[in-house]
Formats: structure tokens, C-alpha cells, sequence
């Protein structure tokens, strides 16, 4: 594969600063190495340049930086689109509002090749606050409402071709504010909060959603939340929540992802190195994506796809 590095040093998507370290972050820990070293081949293109802020203003007076974001969703959405063109773009955030225009470039490009977008949301938290609903006012938590073209978006560009939410999976998912929790039951997403985790594991509601995505030869979008994980082994983030996923456990999802084949973009997010102890949550998340590229202790024949 052809890895494309995009540097997202977005911090104004939440209020604890210290995620614009996290590309340099990824970059010390390795990144190119762990997937040279997996025999693919890297690109790295900088850190992303946000488009200038403009005047934009909503009317819930929690939001902030809403120009800065949107600045940064123009120019995420048109970096992701212009790299899939060439190969696998890696977006190394970052908070979580990097997506509102990473996840806006893959959706663009799918809809230009005709084929299906689908997302993996591997996070504590749904992100499905529109701008009108966050009580916050921070705009990490609103990403995926942006896909799903939920309205309330307005001074944002328009979502380009919608994601349908039946294309959409959360997973891991044990955070959620109740105007979240309305609009997704509103909706088709696909949820596999902790309690279907600790019921199932990780493998079957994985393989269940894996399925239909190849089934629809769709293009599958990995954003993944540093907070998915367990704070006890991934302190570096800013909105820790117990009850994470545990290493081997996250380790499993990143390689029956990697042997679905369908992964075509991914969002490394929420990282703040600023809380990283000996930068041991930069080198976990290398470590994830090591395996999620192919890294493996033994090659045995794979369940097909
Ligand atoms: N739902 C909360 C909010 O809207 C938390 C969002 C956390 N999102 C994240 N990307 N870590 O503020
Ligand atoms: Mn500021
Ligand atoms: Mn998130
Ligand atoms: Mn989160």
C-alpha cells in the first residue's frame, strides 16, 4: 500500500490544548518506520494548512472557533480527497473535528468513483451532536452528525453525498449526551456500544458489519479515537472515559480489519502529548497501526470476506 501521511494539528475542536503536538508525536514514535518495515511504501505531505477563518457565526452561543474549524474542514476534506487519488491517506490528528473534513474528502471521492462509503467510528463517544445540539460547544463531538447530512449545519459547507447511517458503525462507544442518543436512534447507524462488546466481543459484531461492506464493494473509513482504548493504557487524551477497550482487544479489531482488505483511509485522532507519559500512548497508537497494515505473530489462513 501506499500510505500517505497528512499532518491535522487541529486544537480548537475541544478545550485542553496540546492535540496540535500529536503529528510530531506520530512522527517520533515511528510511523514511518513501523510501515516501511510492514513493506509499504510512505508519503509524507507536512501538516495540512487550514484555509483562512472567515466571520462565520451560529446561533448557540456554546460553540467555539467555529471559523478556525471550518477553515480546517475545507482544507482536511480537499487534502483526503486529492491523496486517495494516489493511495491509503493517514490522517494524524489532531482533535476529532479534523474529521468533519477528512470523512467529507473520502465521501467525496466514493461518490466520484461510484462506489459506497462506509465509516468505523472506534471511539468512546458517538460525535453526533449537530452544532445546534453540543452543549459543550466543542466541535469534536460533531463529526459524525456532519456525515450522516443532519441538519444544523448551516455556516458549514454542505456534506458532500451523505452517508447513509446504515453505512455507519460505531463501536466501543460508552459516552453519549442525549441529544446524541435521540438523533442516532433516529437513525440507521449501527451501534455496538461496550454492553454488545462485553456480550458478543469484539470479533463477531466486527465480521457482521465487515460483511456488508464488502458485500456493497464499499470503501471502508477507520476513525480512530485515542479514548476508544482504556485510559489505563492510553492516558493521552483529554476525554478519558473507563471501561475502554483493552490492548488485545484493539489489537484484534485492527487486524481483522486489516484482513477484510477494505480499509481505504484512516483517522488517527485525540491525541495530547502533552499528557502522554514517556510518549507510551504515541507508540500504542503506532502499534495499532502496525497491525492494522498487516502486521501479525503467525500467518494462518484467513476467514474470506
Ligand atoms: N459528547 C461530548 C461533547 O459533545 C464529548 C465529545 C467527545 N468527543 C471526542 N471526540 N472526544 O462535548
Ligand atoms: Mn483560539
Ligand atoms: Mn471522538
Ligand atoms: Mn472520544
Amino acid at each position: 500500500t501506499h500510505c500517505i501521511l497528512l499532518g491535522a494539528p487541529v486544537d480548537e475542536g475541544q478545550r485542553r490544548p496540546g492535540c496540535l503536538m500529536g503529528p510530531a508525536a506520530y512522527r517520533v514514535a515511528g510511523l514511518v518506520k513501523t510501515l516501511e518495515a510492514l513493506g509499504h511504501s510512505v508519503e509524507d505531505r507536512g501538516d495540512v494548512v487550514p484555509a483562512a477563518p472567515g466571520q462565520e457565526i451560529c446561533d448557540n452561543p456554546a460553540v467555539h472557533h467555529l471559523p478556525e474549524i471550518i477553515g480546517w474542514t475545507k482544507a482536511l476534506r480537499d487534502a483526503t480527497s486529492a491523496a486517495l487519488a494516489d493511495g491509503m491517506p493517514i490522517i494524524l490528528g489532531g482533535d476529532h473535528s479534523l474529521a468533519l473534513g477528512s470523512v467529507a474528502g473520502v465521501a467525496s471521492h466514493a461518490a466520484r468513483l461510484g462506489r459506497p462509503q462506509f465509516v468505523i467510528w472506534l471511539d468512546a463517544h458517538s460525535d453526533f451532536h449537530s452544532i445546534q445540539t453540543t452543549t459543550s460547544g466543542n466541535l469534536h463531538g460533531t463529526p459524525m452528525a456532519y456525515a450522516i447530512g443532519r441538519p444544523g449545519f448551516a455556516p458549514f459547507p454542505d456534506f458532500p453525498a451523505p452517508i447513509p447511517g446504515e453505512n455507519i458503525c460505531m463501536f466501543g462507544i460508552r459516552s453519549v449526551d442525549p441529544a446524541e442518543l435521540a438523533a442516532m436512534q433516529n437513525s440507521d447507524v449501527t451501534v455496538n456500544d461496550m454492553r454488545v462488546l462485553d456480550e458478543q466481543g469484539i470479533a463477531a459484531p466486527l465480521r457482521s458489519f465487515l460483511d456488508r461492506v464488502q458485500a456493497a464493494n464499499g470503501l471502508l473509513h477507520v476513525s480512530l479515537d485515542v479514548d476508544f482504548l482504556d485510559p489505563s493504557i492510553a492516558p493521552a487524551v483529554g476525554t478519558t472515559v473507563p471501561g475502554g477497550t483493552t490492548f488485545r482487544e484493539a489489537h484484534l479489531v485492527m487486524e481483522l480489519l486489516h484482513e477484510s482488505g477494505l480499509v481505504s483511509s484512516l483517522d488517527l485522532v485525540e491525541l495530547n502529548p502533552f499528557l502522554d507519559e514517556r510518549g507510551r500512548t504515541a507508540k500504542l497508537m503506532v502499534d495499532l497501526v502496525g497491525s492494522l497494515m498487516g502486521r501479525k505473530v503467525f500467518d494462518r489462513p484467513t476467514r474470506s470476506y
